[in-house]
């Protein structure tokens, strides 16, 4: 299982990510006992590897969303198929790099990159209405920078990945349904409504094992995630957030009110 993990993050190809995917999450789910032993050996970060397409740019560069037009409805649904395949190498990336968790954490996170590939590849056919395929515009790493700051700390990366990064969706998407909704674009709304309730559980699978890993080293949870939220955003923490999707995800009422008084702190 942790071979295919392996070989899913370190081709660049994008079929290849997704059939090893899919190998592993159905091994995870068949084989009745994962014994992961420290002996396993694990490759640095950067040994994950991508498609040459999208082209790698700054936030900045990247071709504008609006939904409007025809151009911006392609950059759009192109956008969140990017993160789509992003978010398929950040959850193989955790089952892969932290060792010794219990076998349910394993499949937990197997479970989630496999709901990716669904959802990338759902975007992937919704796509084709534009004449485009992955990889035809130009897109920005962000997330996955993320992922290499926290290469070593389970518990920066169960913070920043799934309860930050992935949270952010939830605030997000129901906007971009309404939108949606008001131009009757029923067929990417459609897409987005799936999406949106899986992330539900994947950020939920975030404080989940964020509680048992603070749980294993004596630390409290509420403070070992804001710890992290203030080393790696350096304050620039972004609301407005949505309560009821996060109540479901297992933030508390006080992570909430926390997170809304760093939203509204002025920048430093
Ligand atoms: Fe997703
Ligand atoms: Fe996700």
């Amino acid at each position: 299982m942790f071979t295919l993990i392996e070989k899913a993050l370190t081709t660049s190809s994008v079929e290849e990510t997704l059939a090893c995917t899919r190998q592993a999450f159905l091994k995870a789910s068949s084989t009745s006992i994962v014994s992961d032993g420290n002996e396993r050996v694990i490759l640095p970060i950067s040994q994950v590897a991508f498609p040459n397409k999208p082209l790698c740019v700054p936030p900045r560069d990247v071709p504008r969303r609006r939904l409007g037009s025809e151009a911006g409805k392609r950059s759009f649904v192109h956008a969140i198929a990017h993160i789509e395949f992003n978010a398929i190498k950040l959850a193989l990336d955790i089952a892969y790099r932290f060792k010794g968790l219990p076998k349910q954490f394993y499949m937990d996170w197997l479970y989630v990159a496999n709901d990716e590939c669904k959802h990338f590849e759902m975007l992937c056919e919704h796509l084709k209405h534009y004449d485009c395929e992955y990889g035809d515009i130009p897109s920005h790493d962000s997330l996955w920078v993320m992922a290499v700051k926290t290469e070593t700390d389970l518990v920066a990366r169960l913070s920043l990945v799934p309860r930050y990064l992935e949270a952010r969706g939830l605030d997000v998407t129901p906007a971009m349904l309404d939108k949606l909704n008001a131009q009757k674009d029923t067929a990417s709304a459609a897409i987005l409504e799936v999406i949106l309730e899986d992330e539900v559980t994947h950020v939920e699978y975030g404080t989940k094992w964020l509680d048992y890993v603070c749980d294993e080293s004596g630390l409290q949870r509420e403070e070992a995630f804001f710890e992290n939220i203030e080393l790696y955003l350096k304050g620039q923490v972004l609301g407005p957030f949505n309560r009821p999707l996060r109540l479901r995800a297992g933030f508390t009422e006080n992570e909430l009110a926390e997170l809304e008084r760093l939203d509204k702190r002025p920048l430093r």
